[in-house]
């Protein structure tokens, strides 16, 4: 692929834009500057170089963020900052179709809930990773304001009814953790869904974090604020 197509593909801007950093002395491939725009590279495990960072190819965008509390999944947050200022500038405008569109979260956490959130430019990953038919399971470590007890535990196993559906929701799995920790998974989500269901056993989230889906755990050294791109093991991991 053309050079300038590489860091048009990846978000780097228009064509033109693109053809400008290269002819400008600006982008490096293997610590190698290069200066024409037309210059041919196979892309299979490329990295460059542009203004001094580094860039590894991916046809597709997959990554992983640890959300930090206090941040919006939305691209108009109302009143916290956005995720999307977390990450650089080319992951949020890599083209699609056609038009600017970037990566977009796999689903949304809350703004005060922390932890994995997956992020992509692949629209059909999304739907995958979202649909109820694929019952792919997320885990939440929720802090709760009353101590738990096993009654409560056996009602979130069984299903308790939230106020927008008759239908009960019910958790997958369900553990104490602590006196006031619980262990929760869902294969589901609906809009607020712990918070909600927690309140419908008469107890309060403080705090909520979601430490895996399917079988890919946040890494510990992942520190709140920072992304990092899926491997193939971590996307066969999504897929259980
Ligand atoms: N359930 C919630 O209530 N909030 C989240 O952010 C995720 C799941």
């Amino acid at each position: 692929m053309q050079l300038q197509d590489i860091l048009f593909f990846q978000g780097f801007g228009t064509r033109r834009v693109c053809a400008g950093l290269i002819q400008q002395g600006l982008v490096a491939v293997g610590g190698e500057v290069q200066t024409d725009a037309g210059a041919d590279f196979d892309t299979a495990g490329l990295s460059f170089q542009v203004q001094g960072r580094e860039w590894e190819f991916h046809e597709k965008a997959y990554l992983m963020l640890h959300k930090p509390a206090g941040t919006e999944c939305s691209q108009k947050p109302s009143t916290y900052p956005s995720i999307y200022t977390l990450l650089p500038a080319p992951l949020r405008q890599r083209p699609q179709k056609g038009a600017v569109q970037g990566v977009q979260a796999v689903g949304r956490l809350d703004q005060d809930t922390t932890g994995l959130l997956l992020l992509t430019d692949d629209g059909q990953f999304i739907h995958r990773m979202n649909s109820p038919r694929h019952h792919v399971p997320k885990v939440y470590e929720v802090t709760t304001r009353h101590p738990l007890d096993d009654s409560q535990v056996k009602r979130l196993l069984e299903g308790v009814v939230l106020e927008d559906d008759p239908k009960p929701v019910r958790a997958a799995a369900c553990e104490i953790a602590g006196e006031r920790q619980l262990r929760l998974t869902l294969t589901e989500g609906k809009y607020h869904q712990v918070k909600r269901m927690l309140a419908a056993v008469s107890n309060r989230v403080e705090g909520l974090h979601r430490s895996r889906i399917g079988g890919l755990v946040l890494p510990a050294d992942l520190a709140p604020g920072q992304w990092r791109w899926l491997n193939d093991a971590d996307l066969a991991a999504l897929k259980g």
